[in-house]
């Protein structure tokens, strides 16, 4: 039995498998419709979502199954409380394969140690969120044929964007020749664990600037990402950061003209509405891209047969 902790769970071989697998079923839907007839997904979310916990859910009805779970600490037993550890246990015996999110770093590997059934890392903290990170793989390769050879400006908050950290450690160790460009305020900068062990040491080439404007020009994508405010420890710093970058049609001018601009959503001000109808805004089709992965992951996890 396999669970999914961080991107690098898997292999390049099966991350590719895996990207491969989801374009056909954006290709072929109908072919997917009752392959998990049988299945249960349960969503056990101890943080708000929108996204994640939707498309999980729309993957499993897509794929024939069916979906139990619960979209809040307050109303599991979590709030009478119950451990992770055992709350899985239970979950295992209503379910087949479990997505968890949870504000603690970790949460969901210790719930993958008890569990016997796998369980899927939904977000854990300002630690990794995987299948965005599958997600964002999956429509990059869709948009622009590749996920080698590509100079990535990732923007925002990179100190805790759990996205980003999970983003860059699947490009820089699963792909070849990704140049980054880190875009962030003096506060907000990327972990240095990311830096260190992670793009130094891997010889990657990056730069960190503070000017966006600097950085458009050269990439081949843009990820804008929003300030965590549910991560700072006080709403006045949060204030002071919350509207650093805002990316507007005259930012966009300095853009190449296949440039897209990716956000792991929710999107608060940090790109004007005025850029949706910008032919290189993804963000809503990485979306769409978010369900036919999901699915794919799902029917990884669970070893289903496939249709020919
Ligand atoms: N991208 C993302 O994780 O969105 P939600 O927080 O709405 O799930």
């Amino acid at each position: 039995m396999r669970h999914l902790m961080s991107p690098l769970d898997l292999s390049k071989e099966e991350l590719d498998d895996l990207l491969t697998l989801a374009s056909d079923i954006e290709k072929n839907p109908k072919k997917y419709a009752h392959v998990c007839d049988d299945k249960r997904l349960a969503t056990c979310f101890y943080e708000p979502s929108t996204r994640t916990r939707l498309s999980f859910e729309a993957a499993m009805m897509n794929l024939g199954g069916k979906v139990l779970g619960f979209s809040s600490a307050d109303s599991s037993s979590a709030s009478k409380g119950e451990s992770v550890a055992d709350t899985i246990r239970v979950v295992s015996c209503y379910a087949d394969i479990c997505a968890m999110r949870h504000p603690k770093e970790g949460a969901p590997l210790v719930a993958s140690m008890a569990s016997s059934i796998p369980v899927i890392n939904a977000g854990d903290g300002g630690h990794q969120h995987p299948t965005q990170t599958l997600t964002d793989l999956l429509t990059i390769r869709s948009l622009k044929g590749r996920l080698d050879n590509l100079t990535i400006g990732l923007c925002g908050d990179l100190k805790f964007g759990r996205t980003v950290h999970s983003l860059i450690e699947a490009l820089v160790l699963r792909y070849s020749n990704v140049k980054f460009v880190l875009i962030s305020p003096e506060e907000l900068r990327i972990p240095s664990y990311i830096r260190e062990d992670v793009l130094k040491k891997n010889n990657i080439e990056f730069q960190e600037v503070e000017r966006l404007e600097d950085a458009l020009p050269d990439l081949d994508i843009l990820y804008m990402t929003r300030v965590q405010k549910e991560r700072f420890f006080n709403e006045e710093d949060y204030v002071r950061m919350k509207d650093f970058y805002i990316l507007d049609k005259q930012k966009m001018e300095l853009a190449k003209k296949d440039m897209y601009v990716l956000h792991p959503l929710p999107r608060v001000n940090e790109i004007s509405t005025e850029v949706d109808a910008d032919p290189r805004a993804a963000y809503f089709k990485q979306v769409q891209y978010g369900v036919y992965v999901r699915m794919a992951l799902i029917l990884t996890l669970l070893e289903v047969k496939l249709p020919c």
